[in-house]
């Protein structure tokens, strides 16, 4: 059994270790770096439990830079390749995927191909209609940044567009190397299964939003949020989780994969879909009214990571927060040990001597809050009420 993941990203990586415990697993990335990472055991991305895996397992994988045609002739091929939202277009830029589908089907590939990058809705079906000599399947992918392998090792479910033998195949491998007994498995056609991931994370979204009203209906009208939503969430039917009040919900997947399922709607009449990057958008608006409020000209951001434990910062809300507090006409200092290479970022100085950083600001905005802003708690200005993601 042999099978090659394209893509090294957080969904391509999780998957390729996973797979690589029990089978031969063949990388490609175009960026070379990750694959000079992989072949050092050295994880380009920060999850602990990649981290363990590259150190403790005896993990059969390997890298190559070329669609070679040990990749051709895998069983599997697991395309992971990014999906970033096109403004232009309102639609997905699939091109990553498109451009990898084209080569296949040139090259005679024999691989069962197994799409895990979220798609806009019909893709997968499209795809198969045009490249005749292809079989491609769309199975999605749920992860958590920063718990990406765990949550490829326990997944909640897996989906996959299609059920015949060969995604019953796929099915039977995956259910060979996670870690969890008895796993809900869903088969639907492929056009199902790409709305269900954009409706899940347009769910997420939703759901982080409604909090954030309530937050911001709160801050207007001076009432204590956490009893509030304490008292919601202890109805079973709300529930806990996905209830601490943010900036906004951001990352890379939630903001694009709501406007794509907005567009994917076409004209069918969707006030609610239509309205998240909207209510996002009056949120980081809102909350920075309320961080104007305070006079101080030198504002710091603690973090530009969306979460505590990510090690990236793509679509973060913090960084429309950064814009406005700028156009309001306030300087803007960051601390982001993340960023290691450069001395200022969005326009703003980095000061990442953290000591410096806290004497230089007298008013410290985070999405997150942290043990380590303890001291100067008085400064602090968050949303953060229960201290988790
Ligand atoms: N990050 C998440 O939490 C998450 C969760 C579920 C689904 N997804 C979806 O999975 C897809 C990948 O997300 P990610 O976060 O892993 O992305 P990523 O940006 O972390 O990684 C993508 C990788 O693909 C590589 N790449 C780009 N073009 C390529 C090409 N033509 N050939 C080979 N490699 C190429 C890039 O160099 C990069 O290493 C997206 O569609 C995303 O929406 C992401």
């Amino acid at each position: 059994m042999k099978i090659s993941v394209l893509g090294m990203g957080y969904v391509g990586l999780s998957n390729a270790i996973m797979l690589s415990t029990k089978y031969d697993v063949i990388c490609h990335d175009i960026d070379e770096s990750k694959l000079e990472s992989i072949e050092k055991r050295q994880s380009p991305i920060k999850d602990k439990l990649v981290s363990e895996f590259f150190k403790n397992k005896k993990l059969k994988l390997k890298t190559s830079i070329k669609i070679n045609s040990e990749i051709l002739e895998s069983d599997f091929i697991i395309i992971s390749t990014p999906t970033n939202f096109q403004t232009s277009t309102k639609m997905f830029d699939t091109s990553s995927i498109d451009i990898i589908l084209r080569k296949l089907s040139k090259m005679k590939s024999t691989a069962i191909i197994i799409i895990k990058s979220t798609l806009p809705v019909g893709y997968t079906a499209q795809v198969n209609d045009r490249f005749k000599n292809l079989k491609i399947y769309f199975s999605p992918e749920f992860l958590r940044e920063g718990r990406a392998l765990y949550d490829n090792l326990f997944p909640s479910r897996i989906i996959i567009g299609n059920k015949d033998k060969y995604s019953l195949k796929f099915v039977t491998i995956i259910k060979s190397v996670v870690r969890k007994r008895n796993i809900k498995i869903v088969y639907m056609p492929s056009t199902e299964a790409e709305s269900v991931k954009l409706f899940s994370n347009s769910y997420l979204a939703a759901r982080v939003a409604f909090f954030n009203e309530l937050d911001s209906y709160c801050l207007g009208n001076y009432l204590d949020p956490k009893s509030i939503i304490m008292g919601l969430s202890s109805d079973p039917r709300i529930g806990e989780g996905y209830n601490n009040p943010s900036f906004g919900f951001g990352g890379y997947c939630l903001p694009k994969d709501t406007k794509q399922l907005h567009s994917s709607f076409g004209q069918i009449p969707n006030a609610l879909v239509k309205s998240l990057t909207l209510s996002n958008l009056q949120r980081k608006q809102f909350i920075v009214n309320d961080i104007l409020k305070n006079k101080e000209k030198n504002i710091g951001i603690y973090m530009l990571a969306m979460k505590k434990d990510s090690d990236n910062f793509r679509e973060s809300s913090i960084i429309d927060i950064i814009r406005l507090l700028k156009k309001n006409g306030r300087n803007v200092f960051i601390h982001e040990p993340l960023i290691n290479n450069k001395k200022s970022i969005f326009g703003c100085p980095i000061i990442n001597n953290f000591d410096l950083f806290i004497k230089k600001t007298k008013l410290i905005v985070t999405n997150r809050a942290s043990k380590k802003l303890n001291k100067v708690s008085n400064k602090v200005y968050t949303r953060d009420i229960f201290g988790e993601n």
